[in-house]
């Protein structure tokens, strides 16, 4: 098969780790015959220096082309103090590339071997946890209008909506339930149901759906306690689906369940609109530059690596090619030799990506 990919590497440790990604995917399209065309492009502040915006032209035209966005990470803290919020790199590259996307995945995985970097006890982690997180992105509370603050103080009053419309809650629960089929074939739908209207539409809808899903068990919970069964029983989830709030926020509490930031994948994806028209999928790693460690070879390229397993596996079908990218980074990360920093080792990330690369 022929890959054809935007690389944007971006700033601090996301050149490191997009390095490190793409010697796995060019091992893998090797092993398994495939032939990767990627095309780099600049974002975040190396785009800036060089073109005066964080996402230019030639940037996006690249990114229009191709099946995929492979992303590192963008900002620079002390320089984004420079700009005012609007013009950060975060923002102007982050929102127009994700821009049409509307479902958020990430994959939490904490193997066996590093369950004592996992704040829970160890016997509730079991067999290790492998939890796949999918958020709606681009509805809810964070869009409805009105959402306003009026009237004078000490008198104001603040209003929030968080309207869904049935097309919305289908589609994203349509990629809960299809993600289920290819993991362990369990989805979990997380709701207010006892409160909230949208969550009263969304838990008729997902059980609608899980009829025509007879082999995926469809389990409903209320968002407080997917809070806590989170922490209670994390090795009994597969793929969790939710809305855009209730998503932020579990989504970040289950990240502290994986061993280390640095081990976290993501992918934003879209689905063709009919017009054939859809967002390029968008995969990234979710750590951010981390300027105290860039340019050492400190940084742990597992997210990222991870992260091309899912680009794989999600836009180009190659399950087995993806499959084998995520057991040899278990293995290395099992066999507990060669770890970077974050994950109490001395490992550089070159050392990593080179014993994922052998153990492929
Ligand atoms: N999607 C993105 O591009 C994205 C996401 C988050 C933050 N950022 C930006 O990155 C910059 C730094 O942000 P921050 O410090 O809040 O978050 P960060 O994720 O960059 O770093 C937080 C901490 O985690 C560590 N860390 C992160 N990734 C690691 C890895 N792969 N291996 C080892 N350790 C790792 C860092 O060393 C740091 O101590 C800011 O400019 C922020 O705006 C960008």
């Amino acid at each position: 098969m022929d890959i054809h990919i935007a690389v944007l590497p971006g700033d601090g440790i996301g050149v490191e780790v997009v390095d490190a990604a793409m010697r796995v995917l060019y091992a893998v399209g090797d092993k398994f015959k495939h032939v990767i065309h990627a095309e780099f492009a600049d974002v975040g502040w190396a785009a800036i220096d060089k073109h005066g915006t964080a996402l230019p032209a030639s940037t996006r035209e690249i990114c229009r082309r191709n099946q995929a966005i492979l992303f590192g990470a963008v900002g620079l803290p002390e320089r984004d103090k420079t700009l005012p919020q609007k013009d950060r790199p975060e923002r102007v590259a982050l929102l127009e590339l994700r821009k049409g996307l509307f479902a958020n995945l990430r994959h939490i995985l904490l193997p066996p071997g590093l369950a004592g970097r996992c704040p829970l006890k160890m016997e509730l982690i079991k067999s290790g946890i492998d939890i796949m997180i999918i958020r709606e992105l681009t509805g809810g509370l964070y869009y409805g209008q009105p959402q306003r603050i009026s009237g004078t103080a000490p008198h104001r009053q603040a209003v929030d909506t968080l309207p869904y419309s049935e097309p919305e809650i289908n589609r994203i629960l349509k990629i809960g339930f299809e993600t289920a089929r290819r993991r362990r074939r369990r989805l979990t739908s997380v709701d207010k149901a006892n409160i909230l209207a949208t969550s009263q539409l969304w838990r008729e809808l997902a059980t609608a759906m899980g009829r025509q899903y007879p082999d995926i068990q469809l389990e409903h919970i209320y968002v407080d306690n997917a809070s806590m069964q989170l922490l209670r029983r994390p090795s009994d989830f597969d793929v969790m689906v939710m809305e855009n709030t209730f998503g932020d926020i579990l989504s970040d509490e289950a990240s502290m369940l994986a061993g280390s930031i640095g081990l976290v994948p993501s992918a934003s994806l879209g689905e063709p609109d009919g017009s054939g028209k859809s967002a390029v999928p968008f995969y990234e790693p979710i750590h951010g530059s981390a300027p105290d460690i860039a340019g050492q070879n400190k940084a742990n390229p597992v997210a990222t690596i991870l992260t091309v397993a899912m680009m794989l596996n999600y836009t180009f079908g190659l399950s087995q090619e993806a499959s084998a990218i995520e057991k040899a980074a278990f293995k290395v990360l099992n066999a507990g030799k060669t770890l970077t920093g974050d994950l109490g080792g001395q490992a550089t990330c070159s050392e990593v990506t080179a014993a994922i690369i052998a153990a492929l």
